[in-house]
């Protein structure tokens, strides 16, 4: 392999020109929000209209893109000098709403919906539910897609401990909202017939009673409430979690895999692109985002090593020789970055793969984006 093809490839111009949705996943903390809001800008400036569906900004960059309400509308961003067509807007998920509007979507009728959302365990549970995030933005990306306002959606990806629950949120939901051993707890009739069924009701009716005990009746009554008005609804759950993969699985989407160089992230990024080859998802790329600008290797480690050793005893002296040693370092740590990508990376094929400095400062203005985006869409990075 040579040493080019292991490094930085490519970048991410044409999916920024083409794509229809992007979204941009990996690890916690590693700027999957700001390569989402960076892509976004990268869109507008190409002259496309686009809106950047984002899950958790840093206060600083909400503000710098106008999202200073808590609502699910998409808000304009005033960005100076972009081009005839070019948009860039962005949103914000609220996960109450969008679960509120996919009850009204497939209950049985507006009663059937206004009890399900009335209901206390649905406002309690809809939102600390495992995935409900995940499969929220989801909904809301089918949603903004059905909505065909816009020529590209931007989709940051939540906070997840992995980056695969994501594609994970579809079926869990589904699989949560058909939520048969609840139902057989809760409804022990229906497991009639069959000796573990009889097994798992007798069990169920101890259950409710010291659950009875313990919480009150009315605590009770409000699961069963819960659980039958959701009869009649897994079906178009799982249904629309089908069409959202069958979106996702179209060549106009795409996901960009953001990692920081650190061999934890990295490993994830790479699980996460053997996992969307499995699933015939398409990857645009990965972005290796944060990582040391890489310094010239001219002079070398030993030419500085005889500049410190001739340094003087004094002051002045030591203070070059401390500056050099610390270029050395510096130096040595941008390279040692490289190589842990590298290795990490090794024998992984995607369309792109990027390198975006750590910047000095945090991301939280059009300047900073517009620097991010720049390495995005020209590889300048690498
Ligand atoms: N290339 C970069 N240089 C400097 N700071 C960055 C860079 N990318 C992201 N950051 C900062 O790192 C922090 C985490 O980024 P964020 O995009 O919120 O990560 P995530 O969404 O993956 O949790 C933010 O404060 C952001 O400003
Ligand atoms: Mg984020």
């Amino acid at each position: 392999m040579t040493a080019a093809s292991q490094g930085a490839v490519g970048d991410l111009a044409e999916d920024v020109r083409s794509a229809h949705i992007l979204v941009a996943t990996g690890s916690g903390g590693v700027g999957k929000t700001t390569t989402a809001a960076a892509i976004g800008l990268a869109a507008a400036r190409a002259g496309r209209r686009t809106l950047v569906l984002t899950i958790d900004p840093a206060r600083r960059l909400a503000q710098a893109m106008g999202l200073d309400g808590l609502d699910d509308a998409p808000r304009r961003v005033e960005v100076p000098d972009l081009p005839e067509g070019g948009e860039l807007w962005a949103m914000m998920l609220d996960m109450q709403t969008t679960f509120d509007r996919l009850i009204d979507r497939h209950a049985t009728s507006e009663e059937n919906a206004a009890a399900i959302k009335a209901n206390r365990i649905y406002r309690t549970m809809s939102g600390s539910l495992a995935g409900t995030q995940e499969y929220m933005a989801m909904e809301r990306l089918h949603e903004l897609h059905d909505a065909d306002e816009w020529d590209l959606l931007v989709v940051d990806t939540p906070p997840t401990r992995s980056a695969l629950d994501f594609l994970d949120a579809p079926r869990r939901m589904s699989s949560f909202m058909e939520g048969r051993l609840l139902q057989l707890l809760i409804r022990p009739g229906m497991a009639a017939g069959k000796g573990v069924g009889r097994f798992v009701g007798a069990g169920a009716s101890a259950f409710m009673r010291v659950a009875g005990r313990v919480t009150g009746m009315d605590l009770i009554e409000d699961i069963g409430d819960f659980f039958r008005n959701f009869e009649g609804m897994y079906e178009g759950f799982k249904q629309r979690a089908d069409q959202v993969l069958a979106l996702l699985r179209e060549p106009t989407s795409r996901f960009v895999v953001v990692t920081s160089p650190e061999p934890p992230p990295l490993r994830e990024a790479k699980f996460f692109l053997e996992r969307l080859e499995k699933e015939g998802l398409h990857a645009a790329g990965i972005v290796v985002n944060q990582i040391r600008p890489e310094l010239p290797r001219d002079p070398t480690d030993a030419q500085i090593d005889r500049a410190i050793t001739a340094q003087t005893e004094d002051r002045d002296g030591q203070a070059v020789a401390g500056a050099l040693r610390l270029l050395i370092d510096v130096r040595n740590v941008a390279a040692r970055q490289r190589r842990d990508v590298s290795a990490a990376l090794y024998g992984v094929s995607v369309p792109a793969r990027l390198h975006v400095p750590l910047l000095a400062g945090d991301v939280n203005d059009l300047a900073g984006l517009d620097r991010i985006a720049t390495a995005l869409t020209t590889g300048e990075g690498r």
